[in-house]
């Protein structure tokens, strides 16, 4: 397999834009793919505001960040990715949204192509099966802020051929950041353990055994956390929280994973955190 210097995004949200910015500060050739131009043009000003930082902070020079910019291709036509020798999907969390745009990738990349979903929830094999190279498709579950956040979770289906994980190992690291294999099973390997533990802070608060700033306390200052898990579930989304625990325990069918009936009030109630205003804690 050649090395991988032509790197296809697809989706240029939250997720898309930052995979798309360290890869090209790596040095790999970016096509980001949108479907909406608005959301492409929002997308890339946001990787453009990101990389600024970077020079501000004396982290990155600026030839480096014009360097990485021209390195970027935004394009709304999917047949700009032909050339890619990896395209990583990152667009919305909907099987058949993902199913399709990886049926369109396996009919337009050639053969030695790798192709990654960067989901955090669904079954990646259910997307392997809807191309002719189930062995060279995998997760590659970026965390966010993705310029930031050094974990790369590389996703072995049971299809996935070992030569197609080593070829991502190799890239994870080419991006600076470090890789751990997980297989593909709801909440790979850190949303396995920490879904149930925000859970678990969740029935805590709810059985009023604490208030919510002793809770956050005790496992910042006791456990050396640098956020409390309350804080942290208003920081990742309240909505985001509740859907990734019904799916596990759809999955594993274990109460641990079962969402707690304050988190399913809040969300019904429109306290999805930080974002909404208001979560455990307020932000207006
Ligand atoms: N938000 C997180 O913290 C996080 C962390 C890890 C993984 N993820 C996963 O990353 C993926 C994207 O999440 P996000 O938070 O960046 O979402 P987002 O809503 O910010 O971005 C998704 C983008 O995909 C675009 N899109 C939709 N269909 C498309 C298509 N067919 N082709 C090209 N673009 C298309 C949308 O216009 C949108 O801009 C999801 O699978 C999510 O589970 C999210």
């Amino acid at each position: 397999m050649p090395d991988i210097t032509r790197v296809g995004v697809c989706g240029c949200g939250l997720m898309g834009s930052g995979i798309a910015q360290v890869a090209a500060t790596a040095g790999c050739d970016v096509v980001v793919l949108e479907a909406v131009q608005a959301a492409l043009d929002r997308g890339m000003a946001g990787i453009k505001k990101s990389l600024d930082k970077f020079v501000e902070k004396k982290t990155m020079s600026a030839e480096d960040r014009d360097a990485a910019l021209a390195r970027l291709k935004p394009t709304t036509r999917i047949e700009d990715l032909t050339a890619s020798d990896l395209v990583i999907e990152a667009v919305v969390e909907n099987v058949a949204v993902k199913k399709e745009l990886f049926a369109q990738l396996d009919a337009l990349l050639s053969p030695h192509a790798i192709i990654c979903s960067n989901t955090s929830s669904l079954c990646i094999i259910e997307m392997a099966a809807a191309t002719k190279r189930p062995a060279q498709v995998a997760g590659l579950h970026f965390f966010n802020p993705v310029p930031l956040m050094k974990l790369v979770e590389v996703v072995k289906t049971i299809s996935t051929d070992q030569k197609t994980i080593d070829t991502l190992f190799g890239f994870v690291e080419r991006l600076g950041k470090k890789p751990i294999l997980a297989s593909d099973t709801p909440g790979f390997v850190v949303n396995r353990l920490l879904v149930p533990y925000l859970l678990y802070a969740i029935r805590t608060y709810e059985a009023g055994l604490a208030s919510r700033e002793d809770i956050d306390e005790g496992m910042k200052l006791g456990c050396g956390h640098p956020m409390g898990p309350l804080t942290l579930l208003d920081f990742v989304g309240l909505d985001t929280t509740y859907y990734i625990a019904q799916i596990m325990f759809d999955e594993f069918k274990d109460p641990m994973f079962a969402p707690p009936p304050l988190l399913k009030r809040m969300v019904l109630a429109g306290h999805h955190g930080r974002k909404s205003g208001k979560g455990f804690y307020d932000y207006a």
